[in-house]
């Protein structure tokens, strides 16, 4: 599926409007002190829990470890969200993660520092022009990846997350299904070189992961000879290609852990740096290469959806009345199917 090129060009200015907007002024200590303890007093008195993902600002993920919140990929955020007693969700990340923590648990108030927080995966694929594209193809299984609409979702017959994707597919291919896939054509790719699965595929990608450059990363690894390379499925192959271990973000911590390399390069969004460093003290962590030999990068390893989860937002997120995430109870029931199949899959067992 190729975009139309109007399409192509609207969401290119959507996505340079949020690249625009730059990164947010930093805070002096005594305003980080401040805004930390109202936004601890504000969990208690709201019954409420922040679930982060590991990309957002490593003052929000240490408050989400502080309070008893979660800090994960975006699998885990989900199990998290689903299973906590909390009555209010504060999701601090992208949009679809607040959708998905509201459908998975619709009484629930699931509130985000800003709704503007989106992702280019989900603006590329708008639920009408995917339906029309199922619709031709109707023996097709549909799975789409977690960053997407609710809408979209609610198309599917499958949701995976990067954790999961190959699994799915594998369980897929097995059962002699073949699968639509939607909508990150690097991660698609992907697991059809790793599956064999017959897959047709929706045009979209991260315009973060997109950004990593084969020709630069092999330089660096010149430079880093002992270096491992761990890369997330939203990269390019030819990135995918020179990685000693490719993964979701949590894969991606665990790989650090458990690979005896005294330095890593990291094809993926900088803020999960945090996690890395605080996991694994001892190693050296490395930033893949975002920009080719005399070009520029957009984004340069850094999502500017999930910069958008500041401190500032998320201690007025229940002041505001333009924050909550809410989803039409009859598409959320669909949504839901897909959903609960992603979060009740298991490698080693059959789904249905
Ligand atoms: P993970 O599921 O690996 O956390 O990925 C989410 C994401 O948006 C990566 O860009
Ligand atoms: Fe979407 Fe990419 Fe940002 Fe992840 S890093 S939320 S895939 S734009």
């Amino acid at each position: 599926m190729t975009i139309a090129s109007d399409r192509l060009q609207a969401i290119r200015e959507q996505v340079q409007h949020h690249l625009d907007k730059g990164t947010p002024e930093p805070l002096s200590a005594e305003r980080q002190q401040e805004l930390v303890a109202r936004i601890k007093e504000e969990l208690v008195r709201h019954n409420a829990v922040i679930v982060a993902h590991y990309y957002t600002a490593p003052e929000i993920q240490a408050l989400a470890e502080e309070t008893g919140g979660c800090v994960s990929d975006s699998l885990q955020m989900a199990r998290f969200g689903h299973d906590h007693p909390a009555e209010t969700l504060i999701v601090a990340g992208v949009r679809f993660m607040g959708e998905t923590a509201k459908i998975l648990t619709p009484d629930k108030h699931v509130l985000m520092p800003t709704l503007e927080a989106t992702c280019s995966l989900d603006i590329g694929c708008p639920a009408d022009e995917f339906s029309d594209f199922c619709d031709q193809y109707p023996d097709r299984q549909v799975v789409v990846y977690a960053n997407t609409s609710a809408a979209v979702k609610a198309r599917a017959d499958w949701v995976v997350t990067s954790s999961i994707a190959l699994e799915v597919a594998e369980y897929l291919a097995d059962r002699g299904d073949k699968i639509l896939w939607a909508p990150d054509r690097h991660l698609g790719d992907y697991v059809r070189r790793e599956t064999g699965a017959d897959i047709v595929m929706w045009d979209g990608a991260c315009i973060v992961h997109e950004e990593f450059k084969a020709r630069s990363l092999l330089d660096l690894k010149n430079v880093y000879p002992d270096a491992a390379v761990l890369v997330h499925p939203e990269s390019p192959a030819s990135v995918i290609e020179l990685a000693d271990r490719v993964g979701s973000t949590t894969q991606i911590i665990d790989a650090a852990r458990e690979l005896d390399n005294p330095q890593f390069i990291v094809a993926t969004d900088q803020g999960i740096f945090y996690q890395l460093q605080k996991q694994v003290p001892d190693k050296q962590f490395i930033i893949a290469p975002t920009a080719g030999h005399g070009a520029t990068c957009h984004s340069c390893g850094n999502c500017p959806w999930m910069a958008m989860n500041e401190l500032e937002t998320l201690a007025a997120v229940f002041e505001r009345d333009d924050n909550e995430i809410f989803v039409d109870r009859e598409l959320g029931e669909r949504a839901m199917v897909p959903l609960r199949r992603m979060l009740e899959f298991s490698p080693n067992r059959q789904a249905d």
